[in-house]
Formats: C-alpha cells, structure tokens, sequence
C-alpha cells in the first residue's frame, strides 16, 4: 500500500515568478541573492520583467532621502500591474524589504496598501514563512514542505551565484559607530560578525562553483571579531587581517576584496596585510566624508583629517601601488567654505582613484536632523560640482597612469562586441580587449592600450598560453 502512494506520480512542482529589484549597497545585492536561494525550494523562480510575475520584492535602502523615495515611486508603478494579475485570478504579492522596511515599518502600508509584506533585513530567513502566510489569508495554499535533500540540490545548483566569476560575501553586519548623519546603526542593527567557520564554509563552497574572487562585505567590515575556528586552539576572536590570510589558502580563489571600512579599526595587522598577502588587491575603500576636523567631530567620525592621511601614508608605504577610495559627504550642518576647502584640500592629498560624493541628506531620526545650521541646497549642489569636478579629474588622472601598463586581468565575461572579454583590473577598473571565451575565470595579462573615465582598454599578451 505504501509502495503505492510513493510511486504515484506526483504532481510537477507549481512554477512560480519572482521579480526582486535591489537598491543601495552591496549588502543588499547579497541579501536579494540569498532570499533567492531561500525562495527557490519553494517554486520561486527569478524573471527579469516584472509583469505578470508572483512574487515582488523590493530590497530597498534608505540612506539619502532620494533612495527612499525611489521605492514609493516604483511601488506606484506596480499597483496597475498588480490589479491586471489579479484579472487572471492569480494574486501577484508584494514585499517591501531592507533598510526601508526597517526604518518605516507600518508606515509603508499605510502609503502603498496594496503592499502585502514588509520584512526587515534581520528576519529573512522568516521569509517563505512569511509569504505563506499572506497566502493563507486570502484563503490559498503554498507549499512550504522543505524537503531537506532538495534545500541542498538548491544550493549546490549552478544557477546559485555559480556563472559569476566574483561573489560576494557578508562576514559582518551592523554598526555601533552612529555617525550623526546615518541610518545604518538604526536599520541594520548591532555590529555582529559571522564566525570564521561559517565564512571559511561559504567562501569554499562559492570557490567549488567557480567563483574565483570574493569581496568580504560588512558595513564596518574591518571591525570584523568572529569566532575562532573550532580547531583553534587559542580560541577568542578574529580580525580581518587574520581571517584574509586564511582565506587565501582556499586555492581556487585568486583574488580578495573587502568593503566598507571605518579609519578608526584601521589595525596594523590589516595594514601589513597589504603588503605580505598577494591575493588581497590593491585597491582600498576607506570613507573619510569630510576634510574639516570641526565637522568630523560633529559627524560623531571619531577621527581627525590628519589621522585619516596617516593611514593612507601607511597603506602606501607597504603597499606603494595601493589605488584608494573613498566616500564625502558635502553640506552636512554648519560646513562653512572654510570646512569644505579643507574636505577639497584632502582630496587633493590624498589623490583617489575613485570616491563616492554626496549631498548631505537629512534623515529623520538622526542627531544631525535636529542641528542647527543646516545648509541650503543650492550650496550644497555648487561644493559638490566642485568636489565632483576634482574627483572626476583624479579618477581619469589614475586611468590614464595605466595606459602603457601590463595589468593582469581577471575575465569575467563575454564583453560587448564579438570576440571581445570583460575583466578587472587588481585596482578594480573594468577592462576589455579581444580574447577566447576559455579565458573567463582566469586571470591573464593585458597591455593597456586606452583609458576613459570608467574603463581601460587594451591587448592580451599571453592569450598563447590557454586554450581557446
Ligand atoms: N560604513 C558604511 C557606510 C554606509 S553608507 C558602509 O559600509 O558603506 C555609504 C555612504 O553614504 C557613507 O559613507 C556616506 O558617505 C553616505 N551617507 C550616509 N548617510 C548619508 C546622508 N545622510 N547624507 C548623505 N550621504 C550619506
Ligand atoms: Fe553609517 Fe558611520 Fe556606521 Fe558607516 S560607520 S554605517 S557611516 S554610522
Ligand atoms: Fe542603504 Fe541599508 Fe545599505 S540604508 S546603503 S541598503 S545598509
């Protein structure tokens, strides 16, 4: 009898559209692609248009006004796709999650109502839970039986980040710093860091997918404290340096990154690492948000102008290539033209290769909404011309110092035009030029021949020695 009813055939798995639109950092790229995998077992899979689809979800950011008001702007755009679904008598649910989600909360529903979820970033594990019981509301049924073999057949499948060349990883979330501008410290929550094991697991299993670059993610990434590995006899904590050069010995990974730092965990160690560990690229982002030690202080940054350069003169004397990024903010409360000179002058100190600037943007909530002194728009878009100007200068003035350069290239993909590839350089800068397809995961060396503002240009030199 038994035999019966295991040998009956059963009925093919309901197929069903998932269409997730990401915004602000890479974390969140990260999360969209977890809450994928997670939603995958459940019949979930991911389209590009969002028409006619099941599932929405929107992992949004909330870190300047305008981000935030993107998503009720694309919300709006989903209510008249939403009601022609349900013309098919299929409902399509929407899910709002992210820094938004956390920040606003009820809020979201009570502007879009024809949103139906809203989960924050710390609760998406919960998520098939979640949207099976909105489900069970309007009186529907989801199969949310996991089948434990299957979870893994899913996360073992190529499709799971495998064809990227470059993945990225969160070692650590969260902040306690509470820069007097920012929401993160009040939508990701408490610094916390994942226990090396966890990281070593996920970076050896990404490297079995082919994957031969990680990028180590955390909003203080190098306050990184995660538990020592089992059969770490000294126990404790770890810091990044140490947890790098660990995973250098993954063979297959070639390449380390990790993204955003805050000066004031700058340790030497990570500093050293630079220099003693080859696979960790030359390329560091470190925001300063401002040159003016008045306005660092009111930032709550705990660091000043001339410590910042000191780090850079350090990573510079161990690491003489070292190309540097970096984030501003310009117009924050009470910056004078005194202030913002000294935010120009340290740009032209340190020289970077690329940096993120922005226009101060009060977020309520936070200390520096409540400041006096809060400077004009008008002012705030002519010192960003005027930074971005410098900045854009810096950028080419780098690019340009590569032309004539042999870079190794990591390839990541087919490039535009026939016959072409598209890699990066150790410095982060997009490269192309004409080579096999066999060259994708590898790294090979280029003569850089051209250089715009965003990419580099040029010719392979050892495409002789792979296969075509
Ligand atoms: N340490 C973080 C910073 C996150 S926010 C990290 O992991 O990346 C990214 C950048 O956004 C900040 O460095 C800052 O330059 C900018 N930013 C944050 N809050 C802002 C605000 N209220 N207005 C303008 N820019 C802001
Ligand atoms: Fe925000 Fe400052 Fe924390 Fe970065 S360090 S996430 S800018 S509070
Ligand atoms: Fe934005 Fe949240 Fe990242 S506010 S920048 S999505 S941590």
């Amino acid at each position: 009898m038994i035999e019966t009813i295991c040998n009956a055939p059963q009925p093919e798995r309901e197929r069903k559209r998932l269409f997730i639109k990401t915004y602000g950092c890479q974390m969140n790229v990260y999360d969209s692609e977890r809450m994928r995998d997670l939603l995958a077992p459940l019949g979930y899979e991911l389209v590009e248009a969002p028409e006619g689809v099941d599932l929405v979800i929107f992992n949004t950011c909330h870190i300047r006004e305008k981000a935030a008001e993107k998503v009720y702007s694309e919300l709006g755009r989903f209510k008249p796709l939403k009601e022609e679904k349900a013309k098919t008598g299929q409902p399509m649910t929407i899910t709002v999650a992210g820094c938004v989600a956390q920040a606003e909360g009820t809020e979201i529903r009570r502007r879009a109502p024809f949103v139906d979820l809203v989960v924050g970033p710390q609760t998406y594990h919960k998520l098939p839970e979640l949207i099976a019981s909105v489900h069970r509301e309007r009186g529907e049924a989801l199969n949310t039986e996991f089948e434990v073999e299957k979870k893994f057949d899913v996360l073992a499948a190529p499709e799971r980040q495998a064809d990227s060349v470059a993945a990225f990883v969160t070692i650590q979330e969260g902040c306690d710093k509470f820069c007097t501008f920012c929401v993160v410290p009040y939508t990701r929550g408490a610094q916390w860091s994942r226990p090396v094991d966890q990281v070593v697991t996920e970076v050896r299993d990404l490297a079995a997918r082919g994957v031969r670059e990680v990028t180590l993610l955390g909003q203080n990434v190098n306050a990184y404290h995660g538990a020592a590995p089992t059969n770490d006899a000294g126990g404790g904590a770890w810091r990044l340096g140490r947890l790098v050069r660990h995973l250098a010995k993954v063979d297959a990974i070639e390449r380390i990154r990790f993204t955003t730092s805050h000066p004031k965990d700058m340790d030497d160690d990570l500093i050293w690492t630079f220099a003693d560990e080859p696979k960790l690229m030359p390329y560091f982002h470190l925001p300063v948000q401002s040159g003016s030690d008045r306005i660092l202080k009111a930032m709550n940054r705990s660091h000043t102008a001339s410590e910042y350069i000191g780090i850079i003169e350090k990573l510079r004397a161990v690491r003489p290539d070292i190309a540097i990024s970096g984030d501003m903010i310009v117009g924050f409360p009470g910056e004078t033209e005194e202030d913002f000179e000294a935010t120009m002058e340290l740009v032209r100190q340190v020289n970077y290769a690329s940096c993120f600037s922005f226009k101060y943007s009060r977020r309520p909530g936070t200390p520096g909404a409540a400041m006096f002194g809060q400077i004009d728009e008008r002012v705030k878009s002519e010192r960003l011309g005027r930074l971005q100007a410098l900045l854009a200068d810096q950028q080419a003035a780098f690019n340009t110092s590569m032309v004539g350069k042999t870079l190794p290239v990591l390839f990541e993909r087919e490039g535009r035009d026939p016959g072409q590839l598209s890699g990066r350089s150790p410095y982060l800068q997009a490269v192309h030029c004409d080579g096999p397809v066999g060259l994708i995961r590898q790294i090979a060396h280029v003569e850089i021949l051209a250089a715009t503002k965003n990419a580099l240009s040029g010719r392979l030199i050892d495409k002789d020695s792979v296969a075509a």
